[in-house]
């Protein structure tokens, strides 16, 4: 059997945009947003977007296309290493715990969308919320998500991802902008905007070390990094396409809808007197669905709001589902429709699982998550660099124009060396200050250091090393 591909340049466009836009920039980033200073968080994420959003995903984009295959089978084929194919297999793991949780939140987001019709949850926010967030009321939910999931990914790639994607994206971007439109002509809601696009430098300076992870972690989400997702997008890319272009484009619209997204949430909230909001998973559906409830017009502005996030939900939903799909079919010849049916089985136990219990749903949806999106774009990126090495150029510059032609080389620097040290670093300071190690000056035979300095020194040490090591780019770790 033949694989299939994409049929057109902005199906897989608007496909992977469908990926990238999801929970994580209408949940999760204004809830990321509200706890790290609004303006200045959104700061320093634009800058992680760019500088390691933008590179990581032509990583996965390069080694995609250069295999044809699923994470599991391209880093194989590429490698002929053991241990590559093994890594792989992380891929498969991170594919569950990303539609465990998923699927749990997608299934809060389509009872809220059919409740604004009734109102059900106006009288009460917080208490209705509390009501359903765990337990059957959200194993329901969570396996009615899940169905229509499956029913997109088992259509294929041209039929079902793509056609459904192709609808689903303008939809999104002319209802939210509608939304904020609305939003921004209320009463206070210049509070929330200035809040939202206002940087505090101080706040900034004073808080960067703090910021950074969450803002690298939440550029990671948002992008759909470190998953393989964009792996397996890219291989069903012919070599005609400009990868540069497609990512550049793909890293706008999504930063767009997250900013987008900002000026939807922040407004209301200050409207309302709420400022920033409760933090946390329930922020959306306590906070903002309060919001509704006291507005007006709030019945269709709710069920016009959840019914946004419900498709940007389902087109980053069905994306997650295809990475073990393509694994199954590319790897052991199994047809669509068992692969499917068998995965979404196996989703429906885990999902219900975590929809029974809201520790193991924090654990899943916050650290594990991080660690695995982190974890596996260091791979990637070493795998780029490393074991590609001049082949990850060749593809970058295949179909390509000038100037990612002449940004290939700098490109392969960054992601063998520099990138994977920064988020590294991320990783290791955020589980530092999970672990409660202090921020404060350290003194190292008699030398005062602090985090801002050890960020700097490692800095300049990477960008050394990447210059020795990556003089043979074809050397193989
Ligand atoms: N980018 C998606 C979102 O913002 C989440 C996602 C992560 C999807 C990783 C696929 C892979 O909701």
């Amino acid at each position: 059997m033949t694989r299939e591909s994409w049929q057109t340049r902005i199906g897989f466009i608007l496909a992977a945009v469908g990926s990238a836009v999801g929970l994580g920039n209408l949940w999760r980033f204004p809830w990321m947003a509200s706890e790290n200073g609004g303006a200045a968080f959104l700061v320093v994420y634009l800058g992680v977007v760019l500088l390691v959003g933008v590179p990581g995903l032509l990583a996965e984009f390069t080694i995609g296309r250069r295999a044809r295959r699923n994470p599991v089978g391209a880093l194989r084929d590429l490698s002929d290493s053991r241990f590559w194919s093994a890594f792989g297999h992380v891929f498969v793991v991170t594919a569950v715990a990303l539609l465990s949780f998923y699927s749990v939140v997608g299934g809060w987001i389509l009872r809220y969308f059919a409740e604004s019709f009734t109102g059900a949850y106006f009288a009460d926010p917080g208490a209705h919320f509390a009501a359903i967030d765990y337990g059957a009321a959200a194993v329901g939910f969570h396996l009615l998500f899940l169905a229509a999931t499956a029913v997109i990914v088992l259509r294929g790639v041209r039929r079902g991802i793509e056609r459904a994607t192709k609808v689903m994206m303008p939809a999104i971007l002319v209802l939210l902008g509608g939304l904020a439109a609305w939003g921004l002509t209320l009463d206070g809601a210049a509070a929330g905007v200035a809040f939202y696009l206002t940087p505090d430098v101080g706040y900034l300076r004073a808080n960067f070390l703090d910021i950074l992870p969450a803002a690298a972690g939440q550029a990671l989400f948002t992008l759909s990094l470190g998953a393989g997702t964009m792996l397996t997008y890219a291989s069903y890319l012919g070599e005609d396409r400009s990868l540069a272009a497609d990512g550049a484009a793909i890293a706008v619209l999504n930063t767009l809808v997250g900013v987008l997204a900002g000026v939807v949430v922040f407004p209301i909230l200050f409207a309302l007197g709420a400022g920033a909001g409760p933090a946390g998973p329930g922020a959306l559906f306590v906070s903002l669905a309060g919001a509704f409830a006291a507005l007006p017009y709030g019945q269709v502005v709710g069920a016009a709001f959840f019914g946004v996030v419900a498709l940007a939900a389902l087109s980053s939903s069905i994306s997650m589902l295809e990475i073990p799909v393509a694994f199954l079919v590319d790897e052991y010849g199994v047809s669509r429709r068992r692969a499917v049916a068998g995965l979404a089985g196996l989703f429906a136990v885990t999902g219900s699982v975590v929809a029974l219990d809201p520790d193991l749903f924090g654990f899943v949806a916050g650290p594990l998550v991080d660690l695995l999106l982190t974890g596996g774009l260091v791979g990637f990126m070493l795998f780029a660099g490393w074991v590609l090495g001049v082949d990850a150029v060749a593809e970058l510059r295949a179909g390509a124009g000038a100037l990612a032609r002449s940004l290939a080389t700098p490109w392969l620097y960054a992601v063998g060396v520099a990138l994977p040290a920064f988020l590294m670093f991320t990783l290791v300071s955020a589980l530092a200050a999970a672990a409660g190690v202090p921020v404060g000056p350290l003194s190292v035979f008699g030398l005062e250091l602090d985090r801002t300095r050890v960020l700097l020194v490692v800095t300049a040490l990477v960008a050394v090393a990447s210059f020795l090591g990556l003089r043979r780019p074809q050397s193989v770790l």
